[in-house]
């Protein structure tokens, strides 16, 4: 196994670049990502690695418990380990979904629910990297922009390495339980007058001239905690690769973490099949879905619209790394309306498990590729659920009282455009009188 060292991905420029550059970008202006030089192991190396992995579900170390360092071979760069700044994260169930597989037209879907991390999002995998990488560096200070997941995550981790914060989001634009966290972890917050496409272009500049470490997804060390996501459905999966993973997108680091888990795992020789990977955005928010339908390499932005606010994402820093992805699994890319998203949350609802409406996109868009036969009824699909139901009530209580709009003005209540029709999944809270006669006599009518 060769040292790791910094490159840039899909790029022109072959310089390598060491663990210690603050550097995210190649001369050529590509993304840089970790090489850990991983060579092929051979089958005793792959069921040694696969054993230890299990011996450390029965270990109590603080390192072992966290669904990212468990697997802490895939994230060499981090050794010795011994300053790892963890909650521990990741640890998230794969959920049985029959109430979304049928909906979808399937015999079973399975959800893994990274909504379940410790800030409520599957950042937290990310994070406890990149903020372990911004301790080793020696880091006063860190910054992103954000939809409020990141920022949320990123304010708790730093808080817990004892790093100040700074975090930048689009005034108005995010979701309250995402900003009251970044709020209480004690992170400068930023709401700008623009949208994330904005925050995210600000706080690049900022962070260049203040000398702060940058903890969007542009940072390396973030794909890294978020690749091992598939590294531990995979482990909860007895190591036999489903048909498909199913994955919103927005900035597209997710995806592109995806596809990074999946070309080390081949060239180390640790699985043979790989999962067809599906990236599904919203229609409103869709930059790499058009460019995936009109066969273009190239990034060309949109002016995104979502209620999923987490993916209201025009210009997507990771846009080449998920194309890689899509391209390396022989995946696809999707999109889904603003109702479609609001339907398929609702069921995801009813199988008891929730989410936010970002990370409904997936089983929206299993539900479409179904109808459209490129899944079948009878494939192993997994939609990973990024956000948990909490972090967006609103939208949750609006849908229930089915007044949710595709446009909604936060400054004026229950107002908007483009009603959604609820289909009949609304599930509407009912006002009765403090009576048990009259209580149970509702109740009565309507017991199925
Ligand atoms: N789902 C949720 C709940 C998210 O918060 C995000 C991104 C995504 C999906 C999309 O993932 O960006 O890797 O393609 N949220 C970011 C944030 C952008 O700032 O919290 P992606």
């Amino acid at each position: 196994m060769l040292k790791p060292f910094l490159k840039a991905f899909n790029s022109t420029d072959k310089n390598k670049y060491a663990l210690t550059d603050i550097r995210f970008r190649a001369t050529d202006g590509k993304i840089l990502e970790v090489d850990n030089g991983f060579s092929k192991l051979d089958s005793k190396e792959v069921a040694a690695w696969r054993k230890r992995f299990n011996a450390r579900l029965c270990s109590n170390k603080l390192l072992d418990r966290s669904g990212v360092w468990r697997y802490r071979e895939f994230l060499p760069w981090a050794r010795p380990f011994d300053t790892v700044v963890t909650m521990p994260e990741g640890n998230t169930p794969i959920f049985n979904m029959p109430r979304s597989a049928a909906y979808c037209g399937m015999k079973a879907l399975l959800c893994k629910h990274q909504g379940l991390n410790p800030t409520g999002s599957f950042k937290d995998n990310g994070m406890t990297a990149a903020v372990t990488q911004a301790q080793k560096l020696g880091a006063k200070m860190v910054a992103c922009a954000s939809t409020g997941n990141t920022s949320a995550s990123m304010a708790a981790y730093a808080a817990r390495a004892g790093i100040k914060s700074v975090v930048f989001i689009p005034d108005g634009q995010i979701a309250y339980g995402k900003l009251s966290q970044s709020l209480d972890y004690g992170a400068i917050t930023i709401q700008i007058n623009g949208d994330f496409d904005k925050a995210m272009s600000i706080v690049q500049e900022v962070c260049e001239r203040g000398n702060i470490y940058l903890l969007n997804s542009i940072n390396p060390f973030r794909i890294e905690g978020q690749k091992t996501i598939m590294v531990e459905m995979l482990h909860q999966l007895d190591w036999a690769a489903p048909d498909w993973v199913i994955v919103p997108g927005g900035n597209l680091g997710n995806s592109g973490s995806f596809g990074k888990a999946f070309d080390e795992m081949i060239q180390l020789g640790f699985i043979k099949k790989l999962p067809r990977i599906a990236v599904v955005q919203a229609s409103g928010a869709n930059p790499l879905y058009k460019s995936f339908i009109d066969k273009n390499t190239v990034l060309t932005p949109v002016q995104a619209h979502t209620r999923a606010t987490a993916i209201k994402i025009g210009n997507p820093v990771s846009f080449d790394k998920a194309l890689f992805a899509v391209k390396l699994t022989n995946g696809i890319v999707e999109q889904v309306s603003e109702t479609e998203i609001a339907l398929a949350k609702s069921r995801i609802g009813v199988d008891g498990v929730g989410c936010e409406p970002a990370s409904a996109t997936t089983v929206a868009g299993c539900k479409k590729l179904i109808e459209r036969g490129t899944i079948k009824p009878e494939n192993t699909v997994v939609c990973i659920l990024t956000g948990n139901l909490l972090k967006d009530p609103d939208y949750t209580v609006e849908f229930h009282q089915d007044y949710l709009f595709a446009e909604a003005d936060r400054s004026v209540t229950l107002t908007g455009t483009g009603k959604i029709n609820t289909g009949g999944f609304a599930n509407k809270p009912v006002k009765l009188e403090a009576d048990a006669d009259v209580i149970l006599e509702y109740l009565l009518k309507n017991r199925s």
